[in-house]
């Protein structure tokens, strides 16, 4: 009889990534859609969401605007804050990705090293980062939700392309063109075509 038996004590009985990425035929990765506000990182990961379960695939969508009013309720705007948020996010999606499902994550992540350490928490090739990339002033053209003109006004401070900056991704896995002429409908394929490459759908 065992009464201080902790979960790493159980060792080879423990149920492995791969037993439960079997019943699903597929490995799970965290997918993440960086780009500024206004970029396009719902409206595609939406898409590919869709596109992933008409084909019977298993994904989740973790949207920052979504997360912000639950799990991360408690985080500004701040760097530190940032880095936690991503850090969260990165942690929920990282144990869905465990499971063999797509974790799509649609959320700024401005930092370099906060999506460096998000990538470093995952198993090799199974973070994929996805630059939903618009130039700022599309994005501010766009402004669907207003917030550039708040920013612009002084009504909101630490805006990601305003008053923080954003640290575009120097390697990422797929690179969109969203402020181009591109539709999303066109950008998401090609993250669902990247995923078919890699095995992941
Ligand atoms: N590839 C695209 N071409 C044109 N407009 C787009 C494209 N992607 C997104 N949009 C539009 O840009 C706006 C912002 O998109 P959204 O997905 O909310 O951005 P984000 O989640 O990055 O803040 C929406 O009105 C959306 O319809
Ligand atoms: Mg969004």
């Amino acid at each position: 009889m065992s009464t201080n038996l902790s979960v790493g004590d159980l060792g080879a009985e423990r149920l492995q990534a791969e037993d439960r990425e079997r019943l699903h035929g597929f490995g799970g990765a965290l997918v993440w859609f960086t780009g500024l506000s206004g970029a396009g990182k719902s409206t595609v990961a939406n898409l590919v969401d869709r596109k992933l379960h008409a084909k019977g695939r298993h994904s989740v969508l973790l949207d920052g605007d979504l997360v912000r009013t639950g799990l991360c309720a408690d985080l500004s705007f701040s760097p530190s804050d940032r880095a936690e948020n991503v850090r969260r996010i990165g942690e929920v999606g990282r144990l869905f990705a465990q499971t063999g499902v797509l974790a799509l994550v649609a959320v700024i992540a401005p930092y370099n090293r906060d999506r460096q350490r998000a990538r470093e928490r995952m198993r090799d090739g199974r973070f994929v980062e996805v630059f939903v990339d618009a130039p700022l002033s599309v994005c501010e053209e766009r402004d669907p939700k207003g917030l550039y003109a708040k920013a612009r006004a002084g009504e909101i401070t630490d805006f990601t392309g305003v008053d923080a900056p954003y640290e575009a991704p120097q390697q990422p896995e797929v690179h969109l063109d969203s402020g181009g002429g591109a539709s999303p409908d066109e950008l998401a394929d090609r993250v669902v075509a990247f995923l078919e490459t890699n095995g992941f759908a």
